[in-house]
């Protein structure tokens, strides 16, 4: 496994690979990795003859007041875990060599990311966006994988790569779930015994929901009232938002009639967790 730290590097060493006709497949990171990542990677690696994946926790993704300064790092067994993945480079930069001085561009779109957690974190999206140009440009995959558990994410680099006409493949990974359902998330690590006991609201109440669907109730607003109260049982919870909207624009929908999303974030304690279905 080639471990590549500078943007010149990791050039060179994907247009060999090009030369010699391998498919490059890629999973950006920002490390502190989980079954969550494994699986997006064994699925890159199923799809593509190389497997790349970023570690790079990017800075314009978070706002003044996030968990930047402590975001869980292990770089060590990070690559240990990409190399049993069958990871073949892993592109391993500094932030300066991400954003040099005088660093001027900014990736924006217009809608997407004006639902959901955009309404909440006001640079997230266009955080992620320009970094994940500046990878695309960087890497030059013919695919990337992308979990589904940020599903608003997913979306918005289907839409980036659709406006700036990039030749990369996005393919959505499924949600990896602890075996008592709790998303996989680095951020985890964050909680204590009894917030993680806590943190079981967000997949439960969505499966409640899914339950009601399955009922035949077709409103929101009665689900979203029954998941609130449901949530306001566990310890230091916390709810931003729960949503039901189109699975493509984010729109919010009022009836439930053919495929929805229903995204949750719930703060617990101090950690915001994210979780969603499709229904
Ligand atoms: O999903 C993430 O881990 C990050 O948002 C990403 C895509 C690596 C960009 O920093």
């Amino acid at each position: 496994m080639d471990i590549l730290k500078t943007i010149s590097q990791m050039q060179k060493w994907s247009k060999t690979k090009k030369k010699e006709s391998k498919t490059i497949c890629f999973v950006p990171t920002m490390g502190y990795l989980h079954q969550g990542h494994i699986s997006l990677m064994e699925k890159g690696k199923s799809l593509c003859d190389e497997l790349v994946i970023s570690i790079f926790v990017n800075p314009a993704q978070f706002g003044p007041n996030e968990d930047l300064d402590t975001y869980p790092s292990n770089i060590e067994n990070d690559l240990l875990l990409a190399k049993k993945a069958g990871v073949t480079a892993v592109f391993l930069p500094n932030k300066d060599i991400i954003y040099p001085e005088n660093f001027q561009t900014e990736i924006k779109l217009q809608e997407l990311p004006q639902f959901l957690c955009g309404k909440f974190r006001p640079v997230f999206f266009s955080g992620v966006t320009t970094v994940v140009t500046k990878l695309f440009n960087i890497v030059m995959p013919d695919i990337a994988v992308f979990g589904q558990k940020d599903y608003q994410q997913l979306q918005i680099i289907r839409q980036l790569v659709m406006d700036l006409n990039f030749d990369i493949k996005i393919v959505a990974g499924d949600i990896i779930r602890e075996q008592d359902g709790l998303a996989m998330s680095s951020r985890n690590a964050y909680l204590s015994i009894s917030q993680r006991a806590s943190a079981l609201c967000l997949s439960k109440s969505l499966h409640m929901a899914r339950d009601m669907v399955d009922q035949g109730e077709k409103n929101p607003e009665v689900i979203k009232l029954k998941m609130e109260t449901f949530i306001g049982t566990f310890a230091e919870t916390n709810i931003e938002y729960i949503n039901f909207c189109d699975p493509e624009t984010l729109e919010d929908i009022n009836v439930i009639e053919s495929e929805t999303l229903l995204a949750i974030v719930v703060r617990v304690g101090e950690t915001r967790l994210i979780d969603n279905t499709l229904l």
